[in-house]
């Protein structure tokens, strides 16, 4: 059995999709923002198994099974954890460090080939541009850009000479076969059997994978010839639905600024870079897939959008965003005025400019509303129908608090009733099958929850609400540790879920999800039960201290129980003072329960405090 190290592990979770890892074995169908389908791990006629695309798990509502996708392939494969890694790594084209059998072993061997290859190639170039001669225009092209020797270094750009064979000779002279140079992207064959350089007179943009290793190029003419960009061919080596320009020079900016910036081009993110803004990345002119989403969301699921002004990318962004939406990120938008791109903007305008654009960066709702009255008045009923045929994709994913915000804003733009335009997008997700209204949502999920958790005790459905509200804040888990004590969960497995979160929860673009892979099987289930839980109603503060109170009750009553076995056991063996103290914290437990019958929140506080300062610590 091999080790895997923990990002080696993340990459491979990132390009497996669990909808569409799970839909090879379940019949799935959509149901709101989840998936449905018949249970593969118990007999079921109707479907319990469910799917949650959002945060990557699967639970069972019928047998309780639930975990990430390496959990679901263990259970399905009957496999163990290091086969279902290998299994998902083969499919995304991810190498795992030490495989075990041969094929896989050659494979990696020959993947690890490629990239040096590239890697070597990238080295040439960057050789080339700084010293050849044949560069004198590339280096004077870069100088008028404004880019830096120092940028240069960091982003290794290079310079493909004019030739038809420099590659060529210059790799062949260290014994690499055309062959090879071919698979690996960076010379090509004519139709007479020749092989060519693929890249000529062409600055070079070297392309690197998450984890940092140079996969392929971009190469930008000089001139105003076309194509302006030639790519690595696409391959499953090289996919430009799998890459983010930048994203290894990113995250940790990312991480630490809490957002990504992400724009269209490579010049983009370069000058991004010089300027300071070094959580910028860009998607390689492709159209955003749902794995890059889950690329960037490993960092942060907040992602300020800086796409170009012109028409193609006010056009690409708005297609653009309602992929990062469904996977539950918070979009926002720079809109770069003049016509320019961020790149220009920010040579012209300087860092400042740009943080105060990235400030009134509007939020996804209000950039689409924005986008369709910047082209036209909406004066007609067709208009304003259209408006919000436009925006309310956006909505869908989108959490209460949103929804309801961004359905003011429609109102507002389009001058409509605020009742008006929530009755047309409740048409509108009548329409898109099954889902219901927020209103309906929140009684539904409620109802659920009492449903599900009835034959739990009260303290066991409460303390799963607590863990589910602190699970997506964790900030909220010291209130729990104040309030309720050290110990606040006694449910099997919750304390440990609980601690692993406030652990993970120090790191900046921390998920619930990310839990899954430091947990046992049972605890994944628990976990995955947990998040399957919608939040009743949308003020988790004003939910989690009810449910706290709740929690305290439940001790309260046990500790009563306690109580008077014990005073009676004390005035057995004559014990008077001790039956005194007992009896005098019993009283108080009571009057503490007779404060909180009649609302009394601040006497119940008072008491409660009273009653913790007591003469021993009386906490659980
Ligand atoms: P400059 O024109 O040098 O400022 O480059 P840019 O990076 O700003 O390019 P632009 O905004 O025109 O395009 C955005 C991104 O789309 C580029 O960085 C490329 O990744 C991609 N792209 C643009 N044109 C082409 C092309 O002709 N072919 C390919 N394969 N990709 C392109
Ligand atoms: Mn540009």
């Amino acid at each position: 059995m091999g080790y895997i190290p923990d990002d080696i592990i993340d990459t491979v979770r990132i390009h497996s999709d669990i909808v569409e890892v799970v839909s090879r074995h379940v019949q799935l169908k959509r149901k709101g923002k989840n998936y449905t389908g018949l249970c593969p791990f118990h007999h079921e006629r109707t479907p319990s198994f469910t799917v949650a695309p959002d945060k990557q798990f699967f639970y069972c509502f019928g047998c309780g099974a639930g975990g990430n996708v390496f959990k679901f392939l263990m259970m399905k494969e009957n496999i163990a954890f290091y086969e279902a890694v290998s299994m998902l790594a083969e499919r995304a084209g991810v190498i795992l460090p030490s495989a075990e059998n041969p094929a896989q072993r050659e494979k990696e061997r020959r993947l690890e080939g490629l990239r040096h290859l590239n890697s070597l190639a990238k080295d040439y170039f960057y050789h080339v541009l700084i010293n050849h001669e044949s560069a004198i225009e590339a280096r004077q092209y870069l100088a008028a850009r404004g880019l830096t020797r120092e940028i240069l270094e960091r982003f290794q750009l290079g310079f493909a000479p004019p030739g038809w064979s420099s590659l060529i000779e210059h790799l062949g002279k260290k014994g690499y076969r055309p062959q090879d140079l071919l698979m690996a992207g960076l010379i090509a064959e004519s139709g007479t059997g020749r092989y060519y350089d693929r890249f000529r007179s062409r600055i070079m943009f070297p392309i690197w994978d998450a984890v940092g290793r140079v996969v392929g190029f971009g190469g930008r003419v000089l001139d105003g010839s076309l194509p302006k960009y030639l790519n690595t061919p696409e391959t499953s080596f090289f996919s430009k639905g799998r890459l983010l320009y930048g994203l290894h020079l990113a995250r940790q900016s990312i991480r630490e600024t809490g957002y990504v910036l992400l724009m269209e081009g490579y010049m983009d993110v370069i000058t991004a870079h010089q300027y300071g803004l070094k959580n910028a990345v860009a998607s390689l002119g492709t159209a955003l897939t749902a794995d890059h989403v889950r690329l960037l969301m490993n960092y942060s699921r907040n992602v300020v959008i800086a796409f170009d002004a012109d028409n193609a990318g006010v056009a690409a962004t708005v297609r653009g965003l309602d992929i990062l939406q469904e996977h539950g990120c918070q979009v926002r938008v720079v809109s770069v005025p003049d016509g320019k791109d961020p790149d220009e903007f920010l040579r012209t305008n300087g860092q400042q400019s740009w943080e105060d654009l990235v400030g009134q960066a509007l939020p996804l709702i209000e950039y689409k509303l924005q986008h369709a009255l910047s082209r036209g008045p909406n004066r007609t009923v067709a208009d304003k129908l259209e408006v919000m045929r436009q925006v309310f994709p956006s909505l869908t994913g989108a959490n209460n608090v949103e929804k309801e915000e961004g359905l003011k804003a429609v109102a507002r733009v389009l001058n409509l009733s605020w009742e008006t335009v929530a009755g047309e997008f409740k048409r509108f997700q009548a329409k898109l099958g099954g889902k219901r209204s927020n209103a309906d949502n929140i009684a539904n999920s409620m109802h659920n929850i009492l449903h599900k958790v009835e034959r739990l005790d009260a303290r066991g459905k409460a303390e799963a609400i607590i863990l589910r509200l602190i699970l997506d804040d964790p900030s909220l888990g010291v209130m729990i540790l104040d309030e309720i004590g050290e110990r606040p969960f006694k449910t099997p497995y919750y304390h440990n879920i609980f601690k692993h979160c406030m652990d993970l929860a120090g790191r900046p673009g921390y998920r619930p999800e990310e839990i899954f892979n430091i947990l046992e099987s049972e605890e994944q289930s628990v976990l995955s039960r947990l998040l399957m839980q919608d939040i009743p109603g949308e003020n988790p503060d004003h939910i989690l201290k009810a449910y706290i109170r709740s929690v305290n009750r439940c001790i309260r009553q046990d500790r009563k129980g306690d109580l008077l076995r014990e005073i009676q056991e004390a005035e057995r063996s004559g014990n008077h003072r001790q039956s005194n103290d007992l009896l005098r914290e019993l009283m108080m437990l009571k009057e503490i329960d007779e404060a909180e019958k009649t609302g009394d929140h601040g006497r119940v506080a008072g008491l409660l405090q009273e009653y913790r300062q007591g003469p021993d610590l009386r906490q659980q």
